[in-house]
């Protein structure tokens, strides 16, 4: 099985410190940045957007992966291409036509990538799966980090990992909301490929340091 990744997430950044805070990502064994976007409807807290993204793609030297918390993400696609997301992740929720916004985004050069809320279902996914890249399952109700981890998401992560098997995808899981060095190894075992940590690691004494503990956790 290849290596699990680790993708901070920069919304427990410091923001008046942004750049530091990049170049700390740039430096650390983390593998991508993760970029939540919030509008404050789809998710009842509005976090940064389009000049903080941009601000942050010219220091990052890493893979830009954007969690968009928004309603009709369908209208930022090209937006988002442009300000140098390498995934594009959209909520199930938010989507009347995912299989459209799929090849939407992939028509722009990102990788796609679908978010389920921690009350719907895997098994929505049986008939995309094969169009998407990345699966990320939320691990807390998405809008705010900080949060405790909902341990329903390890039978989430088997039953997801049986699905992508059966059809043959090549989509990867990841893991986004309460991920800490007491649940990153189980999630592996489960069949997660990246991990999210936003509070984990930026609240951390040393967070370069908490990243390598948890890369090491993971080896
Ligand atoms: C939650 C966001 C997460 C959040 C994770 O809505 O999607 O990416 O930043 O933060 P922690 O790791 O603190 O739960
Ligand atoms: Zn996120």
């Amino acid at each position: 099985m290849s290596q699990t990744l680790v993708a901070p997430s920069v919304l427990a950044a410091d923001f008046a410190n942004l750049q530091r805070d990049v170049e700390m990502i740039n430096e650390s064994q983390a593998d991508w940045f993760h970029i939540d976007i919030m509008d404050g409807v789809f998710v009842p807290n509005i976090s940064f957007g389009m000049p903080v993204l941009r601000d942050i793609a010219k220091h990052a030297k890493k893979i830009i992966d954007v969690h968009l918390m928004i309603v009709e993400p369908d209208r930022y696609i090209k937006t988002f291409a442009s300000l140098g997301a390498d995934v594009l992740t959209v909520h199930y929720e938010a989507c009347t036509h995912l299989h459209r916004t799929l090849q939407a985004i992939k028509a722009e050069g990102m990788k796609a990538g679908v978010a389920l809320n921690p009350h719907t279902n895997v098994h929505l996914l049986e008939d995309t799966i094969q169009d998407i890249d990345l699966v990320c399952l939320m691990s807390v109700n998405p809008g705010f980090g900080g949060q405790s981890f909902i341990e329903n998401t390890y039978q989430k992560v088997k039953d997801l990992r049986e699905i992508i098997v059966e059809k043959g995808a090549s989509t990867k899981i990841e893991i986004d909301g309460g991920v800490t060095n007491k649940n990153a190894l189980q999630l592996k075992e489960a069949g997660a490929d990246v991990l999210v940590a936003g509070s984990y690691v930026f609240k951390s004494e040393d967070p370069i340091q908490t990243i390598a503990g948890l890369k090491d956790l993971l080896a």
